[in-house]
């Protein structure tokens, strides 16, 4: 797999290196846990073919508005992210990922936190940060709060790939998503929360608990 290096610097801080993708880190990616139905989308089993990995890794490393970054701790690749810089709405964080043999330490947070911090940095007059997320990753959700994002927006989504999946399972696997997850005018829809961040705003990345939108009295 060769392909050209990417031109952005690498970002360091609260323990992790966040690189640019590159063929090495591809191949450890490849071999990361994967969690499966409703996570599906970020599984990156299929990076373990060839034909895969190299699309993949030319995609991460065009040109253009979208940063990809993976964060490692010592060389090791233990979450990923992307960013869109260029979005209308904000600095549009996408592809939030730590797998599962990596999560419980606080990776996703300190990843976060790591990226923001340094945009502030580098770019002082930037926008706010925004993101989607589909309402039923509340694990994800409590690291966005400890952040410092709050909902803005809850909208139904038809998200082509969940809903293929929808489909295909069975009603029981479905039920742990319910509440979730809606048939309308003929197709499946996720529920999803849009989330913004001011820049600057404190984050207190130990702050446990449930993000207050999943308060059972407050869910909208
Ligand atoms: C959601 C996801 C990214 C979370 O990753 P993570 O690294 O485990 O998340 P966190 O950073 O919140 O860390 C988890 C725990 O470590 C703790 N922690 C936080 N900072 C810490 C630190 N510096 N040291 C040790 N532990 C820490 C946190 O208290 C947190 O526990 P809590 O959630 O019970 O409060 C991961 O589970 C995942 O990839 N899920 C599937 C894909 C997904 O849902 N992506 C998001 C879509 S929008």
């Amino acid at each position: 797999m060769t392909t050209a290096a990417t031109s952005f610097a690498p970002i360091e801080g609260f323990g992790l290196e966040l690189r640019p993708w590159d063929a090495n880190l591809v191949r450890q990616m490849a071999a990361w846990g994967e969690r499966g139905f409703p996570y599906h989308a970020f599984d990156m089993g299929h990076l373990k073919d060839p034909a895969r990995a190299a699309d993949a890794l030319q995609f991460a490393q065009q040109e253009g508005p979208h940063r990809h970054y993976i964060a490692c701790e010592d060389g090791v690749a233990v979450g990923r992210v992307s960013i869109n810089l260029q979005d209308t709405s904000g600095f549009y964080i996408w592809a939030v990922h730590v797998p599962p043999e990596h999560e419980g330490r606080g990776v996703c947070r300190r990843m976060l936190a790591a990226l923001m911090t340094a945009l502030e940095s580098h770019r002082p007059y930037g926008p706010d940060f925004i993101l989607s997320s589909n309402s039923f990753a509340e694990r994800a959700h409590r690291a966005y709060h400890a952040l410092g994002f709050e909902l803005i927006e809850t909208r139904w989504h038809f998200d082509k790939d969940l809903a293929a999946q929808l489909w295909k399972v069975r009603p029981a696997d479905r039920e742990p998503i319910a509440r979730h997850i809606r048939f309308n005018a003929g197709r499946w829809q996720v529920r999803t929360f849009v989330m913004k961040r001011r820049r600057g705003h404190p984050m207190e990345l130990s702050r446990g608990g449930t993000a207050p939108w999943h308060d059972p009295g407050r869910m909208p």
